[in-house]
């Protein structure tokens, strides 16, 4: 079986489906803070499901998991995400992502558990020297969440000297769209994320888009980001899952499109997906955005055999179709 914590939310969930949709047995282990439970009810017909609510900061809760379930994988998703959170309250973020993730590392190599993939983020690379980024590209996180990630990514690498444990580490681009059948989507609160802002100002009219920035040094002034759509992601996931089972053997990978999108594009594309004239405001810089962040994602589609297939517009009108089931 395969444990899946964080698995009620945005990419855990859609992960889950995939593994589900492929006759995995898996466990979600959640604390529905940011997570939730309309998650789990929508998957439970899906495959064999099972879920525990457990906060991994709690060593018992997911002891317990290990001793209930006879688990082989871990996919690691669970986590606080918030940038500018995290940069406020660097403790929540220490005490979560860190503390969180040894308490599950030590369950896991107490019950000899060594497979896992972790849910790693291209905001370890801090302000880019060169685009595309590869995997070598300097580490230098320009914030406490994208520290933390960092970190459990060298965690990982002391684990596996001092006990054999084997990692998959992915690093996300810009993670866009929605299950294809609307089970699940993009729900977050707030919602800080560019496209699922867009598309909520279509249905709440007192919510008017706001463009942050329109003086980057990018072709159209507004930042460029690189949007993988999610139902990619959870492929990149089995992928690194199967490879972990097959090799034995930690590694480090991109999941990105290895194409660059404007804000503006994104807007422009967003309009015509939906077909609505979406209002929109222009504002200053937000704190700490890179103007230019966009992977080279080579080495994933030499090694896991893993590529971007869908295309921005399939993001934008798989996440406009869950936007408009949620309103
Ligand atoms: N943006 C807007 N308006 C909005 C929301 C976003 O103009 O309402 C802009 C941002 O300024 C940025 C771009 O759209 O230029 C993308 O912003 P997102 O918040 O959607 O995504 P980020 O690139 O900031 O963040 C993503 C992940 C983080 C990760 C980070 C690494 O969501 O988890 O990439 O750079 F840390």
């Amino acid at each position: 079986m395969i444990l899946i914590t964080g698995g009620a939310g945005y990419i855990g969930g859609h992960c889950a489906i995939h593994f589900l949709e492929r006759g995995k047995e898996i466990v979600i282990f959640d604390n529905l803070e940011n997570g939730h439970i309309e998650t789990i009810n929508a998957l439970k017909n899906i495959g064999n499901l099972h879920f525990v609510k457990g906060d991994l900061r709690d060593i018992d809760d997911i002891k317990s998991v290990f001793k209930q379930y006879d688990i082989d994988a871990v996919i690691h998703f669970a986590g606080y995400i918030q940038v500018e959170e995290s940069v406020k309250n660097p403790s929540k973020y220490y005490k979560n992502n860190i503390l969180g993730t040894l308490n599950l590392l030590d369950s896991m190599i107490e019950n000899n558990v060594k497979n896992i993939v972790f849910s790693s983020t291209c905001a370890v690379y801090g302000e880019p020297e060169y685009t595309p980024l590869d995997e070598k590209h300097k580490k230098n996180p320009l914030n406490p969440y994208g520290r933390t990630k960092l970190m459990i990514e060298n965690i990982l690498d002391d684990y596996e000297i001092a006990y054999g444990l084997k990692s998959v580490k992915l690093r996300y681009f810009n993670v866009a769209g929605a299950d294809s059948k609307t089970r699940t989507g993009e729900w977050h609160d707030p919602e800080t994320h560019l496209i699922p802002n867009i598309l909520k100002s279509v249905f709440e009219k007192d919510n008017i888009f706001k463009i942050f920035g329109t003086d980057y040094d990018t072709f159209d002034g507004t930042c460029i980001r690189d949007y993988v759509n999610v139902e990619d992601m959870a492929k990149a996931h089995m992928k690194a899952y199967l490879y972990l089972k097959e090799h034995q053997k930690s590694d480090v990978f991109n999941i990105g499109t290895e194409q660059g999108n404007s804000v503006k594009e994104v807007f422009d594309t967003a309009k015509s997906v939906t077909g609505k004239d979406i209002k929109v405001k222009l504002e200053p810089r937000r704190d700490g955005d890179a103007a230019k962040l966009f992977a080279d994602a080579s080495k994933a589609k030499k090694i896991l055999d893993w590529h971007s297939e869908k295309t921005l517009e399939e993001s934008i009108k798989t996440a406009y179709l869950w936007e408009k089931s949620r309103h």
